[in-house]
């Protein structure tokens, strides 16, 4: 059978978001016939657009997303063809909301549209 594979990518500098991702992360793995990575922002590369579904997470920094994960979602712009259409999850965490939306075009929990036009 083959896995569907799951890309879970976080920022966090405290801990909280980790967590959450990791939250995520057992859910899904919890489901079966999946593969499920996680990961720092920092650590992806655009050769991880690859994945069949994905979620982003970041703390709040200043009302926006974490500058690791706008610098991915740049990073990602060449190969947005691979991510357009596939399944995503949004999570933050912090009082003011993370503005991560505006990276890809949609709210929570949904499909990427035309990932970061
Ligand atoms: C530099 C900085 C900026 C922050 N800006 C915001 C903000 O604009 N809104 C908010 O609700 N929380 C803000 N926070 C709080 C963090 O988003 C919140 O504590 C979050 O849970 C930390 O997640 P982490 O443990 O994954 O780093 C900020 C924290 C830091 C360090």
């Amino acid at each position: 059978m083959v896995e569907t594979k799951i890309l879970i990518v976080y920022a966090s500098r405290t801990g909280n978001t980790e967590k959450l991702a990791e939250a995520i992360a057992e859910g899904a793995r919890s489901a079966g016939g999946v593969s499920v990575e996680l990961k720092r922002a920092r650590d992806t590369k655009p050769s991880d657009a690859g994945a069949d579904a994905f979620a982003f997470g970041s703390h709040s920094a200043f009302e926006y997303m974490a500058g690791e994960l706008k610098s991915l979602f740049e990073d990602f712009y060449p190969v947005r063809d691979k991510l357009a259409g596939k399944p995503v999850l949004l999570f933050t965490t912090g009082q003011g909301g993370a503005k991560l939306s505006s990276g890809i075009n949609r709210q929570g929990r949904g499909r990427i549209q035309s990932c970061l036009d």
